[in-house]
């Protein structure tokens, strides 16, 4: 800005003394009135500039949010958030999900993340799902949500698929305690129950479940202390269990976990873990293990690889054999020799 001001300055003083070299050497033709016209418009150019630069800045700024907003209406939709079709208001009644051949892709162009994945899973099973970071675990569990589209295949959730229904209702009936967790400027009674359809006490007892209570009670407004914007005063863990609290609240069939006590210390996992198994005994509950120990006894183990199915089965049973990805994985997590 300085070298701007410097450069303006510059351009308007050269103009002045132009003019007067000019009107010197032009002394004969000129009257006196006119050389003084000449070099007060000379002068005003100073002020002409820097007011024209000022200008020319300010539309460029305002002109951003005429861009941004045809920019917007030319960004795709997401699919209807209700169609003619409505599932039953029970659904998913047991929680068998489906996946037939799926594929995933993250923008048209680019490579499918997921490739050609096959499996069924029976309600109320427990899945661990494994696989190196990048083998599309997440992906996996967002298509669940289509957050993004599939791109070939179907998912079925009790026999309807997905893709026939409106988001809204998709998204109401299934939970994710996400990677990173979720919170909103506001109270914590507005954090775990935004719509007002619980009651205190479910709140507390969703809160001693997910071993926050003692935090809560020890603050001075309780229920009602205010996170700040995304939680920041709270920590990662403590976000963590308050969106696993969010969850018991809401108790779904299908139940997704992406890493979701990656944050908490050791003995909370643990603890965390026999809540996940206790208060969710019915629910179907995918859970993308970081700790390999805590999906040992999970009913079922999926292993993905570079966006394939490569082992979907019990742990017992991938565990015998030593070529198993699975055992490889173990052992290296040094849990079992
Ligand atoms: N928003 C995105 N846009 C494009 N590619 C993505 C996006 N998120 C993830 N990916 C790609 O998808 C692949 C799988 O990612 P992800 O499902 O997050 O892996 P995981 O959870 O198993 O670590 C990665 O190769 C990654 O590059
Ligand atoms: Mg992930």
């Amino acid at each position: 800005m300085i070298g701007l001001g410097i450069c303006l300055d510059f351009i308007s003083h050269f103009t002045v003394f132009i003019s007067i070299v000019l009107g010197i050497a032009n002394r004969d033709n000129m009257t006196g009135a006119s050389f003084g016209l000449s070099m007060s418009s000379a002068l005003k150019l100073s002020v002409f500039l820097a007011w024209f630069v000022k200008v020319l800045s300010e539309m460029e700024t305002h002109i951003v949010s005429v861009e941004r907003i045809d920019e917007y209406t030319k960004t795709e939709n997401e699919a209807a958030w209700v169609t003619d079709h409505h599932p039953d208001p029970s659904w998913p009644q047991e929680g068998n999900i489906d996946f037939e051949n799926f594929d995933l892709r993250y923008r048209p162009g680019l490579e499918l993340v997921l490739k050609g994945i096959t499996c069924h899973i029976k309600g109320g099973e427990k899945i661990g799902i494994v696989g190196r970071t990048g083998a599309g675990k997440s992906s996996l569990t967002v298509s669940l949500f289509r957050l993004i589209e599939g791109a070939g295949g179907t998912i079925v959730i009790d026999n309807e698929p997905i893709d026939k229904l409106g988001l809204h209702d998709l998204r109401s009936r299934i939970t994710i305690l996400p990677q990173d967790p979720v919170l909103f400027s506001g109270s914590i009674r507005m954090n775990l129950d935004p719509l007002n359809k619980y009651t205190d006490d479910q709140i507390w007892q969703a809160l001693h479940v997910a071993h926050l209570k003692p935090f809560v009670l020890a603050l001075p407004s309780q229920l009602e202390y205010r996170c700040i914007e995304g939680g920041q005063n709270l920590s990662v863990g403590q976000r963590q269990l308050m969106c696993l609290a969010r969850s018991v609240l809401k108790k779904t069939r299908i139940l997704v976990l992406d890493e979701a006590t990656a944050a908490v210390d050791m003995d909370t996992d643990d603890l965390i873990q026999k809540t996940i198994r206790n208060e969710f005994k019915n629910t179907t509950i995918l859970a993308i293990a970081h700790r390999l120990n805590t999906i040992l006894d999970y009913d079922k183990v999926m292993v993905l690889d570079a966006g394939k199915l490569v082992e979907f089965g019990k742990p017992e049973a991938l565990l015998k054999d030593p070529d198993s990805l699975f055992y490889g994985m173990v052992k290296d997590a040094g849990l079992q020799a």
